[in-house]
């Protein structure tokens, strides 16, 4: 298999936010020399910045994803939902925001977003450049109007100096969505034991997920949506989580205005899956298992939905065991920088 992800620069996921500051890579980059080079005012240059500018955008990135300056009461950051121990996804439902206040969808990963042509569940933002402000702005998420938070940015001696020095002026919308993607463009995961397995090396895999793969494949039909390098199509989909009622949420559907996407919902990537408890737009499911067991036969769960896609019509007719295979391999697609076991 042709291989186009470049290798993760991630440095310090497992690891508390703290510790994590010390072990990232790019902390180790001489802010002096950086400074010094032409390219450092890419205002000034044609192309794309060079190297050295593009990872001290990903520092500054790094410290804005961790900084609660961005919220209206400085409490919350980025960061806050999106922990770095949870492969940068939250482990509860919903994420608390200022105030404690709640939102109404699951926090997802933001790891392996490079190759993304849409964010958010619904897909609203095209960029991750662009889907920066949102969740500032967002009141029960950060509740900070932009303006304000590049004021803050602005009078503060150290951000104002770095983006001076790395955008060549003060920070605006475009610069502070341009470090914060930088930043999470780092975030990809290449080593897993799946990675392994694909390159060659018949041992990374335990017997059970090798059966879990071929049956993720080819009896449970996953790969008709999950696929690609970070197991997603970039489609919308209605996997029949959307009845209009208790299930009310209408994704795609309330982007677009049409009735036909009500229930559509972006496909989630599966990397780091394992780490990314609950599951779902609305985190409805706890566990792998319960998300497999879902697909096995959805009306058990929902039998009234709309518009489900005609690919989940049939029960998938998986035993016990054939259910713990595809877990188990779910499980094989979390990168070795999380696992504690070292395996
Ligand atoms: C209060 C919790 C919270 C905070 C704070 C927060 N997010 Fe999020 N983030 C979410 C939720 C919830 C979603 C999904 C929302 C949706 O789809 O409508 C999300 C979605 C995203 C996505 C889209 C991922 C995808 O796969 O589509 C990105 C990227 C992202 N956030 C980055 C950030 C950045 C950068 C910040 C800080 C500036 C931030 N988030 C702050 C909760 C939060
Ligand atoms: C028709 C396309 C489609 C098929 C087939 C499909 N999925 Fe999904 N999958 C999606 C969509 C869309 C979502 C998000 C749905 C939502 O949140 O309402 C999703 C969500 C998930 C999630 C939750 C991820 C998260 O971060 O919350 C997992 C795990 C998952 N699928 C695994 C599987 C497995 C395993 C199979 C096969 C048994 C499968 N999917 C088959 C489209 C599909």
């Amino acid at each position: 298999m042709q291989r186009r992800k470049s290798n993760g620069r991630l440095g310090c996921a497992v690891v508390a936010t703290v510790t994590c500051i010390a072990y990232f890579p790019f902390s180790n980059i001489p802010l002096a020399a950086d400074a010094s080079q032409p390219a450092a005012n890419p205002s000034q240059s044609t192309g794309a910045p060079a190297v050295s500018t593009r990872e001290a955008r990903a520092e500054l990135g790094r410290k804005l994803f961790f900084d609660p300056i961005l919220s209206s009461d400085r409490t919350i950051s980025c960061a806050s939902c999106h922990k770095p121990e949870f492969a940068f996804a939250d482990n509860a439902p919903v994420s608390k925001g200022v105030g404690g206040a709640l939102g109404t969808r699951n926090t997802p990963s933001v790891m392996n977003s490079t190759a993304r042509v849409s964010f958010f569940w619904d897909g609203r933002a095209r960029s991750l450049e662009e889907q920066a402000r949102f969740p500032i702005e967002n009141p029960v998420e950060m509740n900070l109007p932009i303006e304000q938070a590049l004021e803050r940015l602005n009078a503060d001696p150290y951000y104002s100096a770095e983006f001076q020095r790395l955008y060549g002026g003060p920070a605006t919308v475009k610069s502070l969505g341009s470090a914060l993607a930088a930043f999470q463009k780092t975030l990809e995961t290449t080593n897993s034991p799946y990675d392994r397995y694909q390159l060659g090396d018949d041992d990374a895999l335990s017997p059970a997920a090798k059966r879990g793969r071929l049956l993720f494949i080819d009896k449970a039909n996953c790969a008709t949506c999950h696929a690609g390098e970070d197991f997603t199509s970039d489609r919308f989909e209605n996997i029949g989580l959307y009845n209009g009622k208790e299930l009310n949420d209408r994704g795609r559907g309330a982007i677009t205005g049409l009735p036909q996407d009500d229930g559509m919902f972006k496909v989630p990537g599966l990397r780091n899956v394992a780490l990314t408890a609950p599951y779902m737009h609305n985190g409805m499911f706890a566990t792998l298992r319960e998300v497999v067991e879902y697909y096995n036969d959805p009306d058990r769960f929902v039998s009234d939905s709309i518009n489900r896609d005609a690919k989940l019509d049939k029960p998938l007719g998986l035993t016990e065991d054939e259910i713990d295979d595809i877990v188990a391999f779910l499980e094989s697609l979390t990168d070795d920088r999380f696992r504690k076991d070292g395996k």
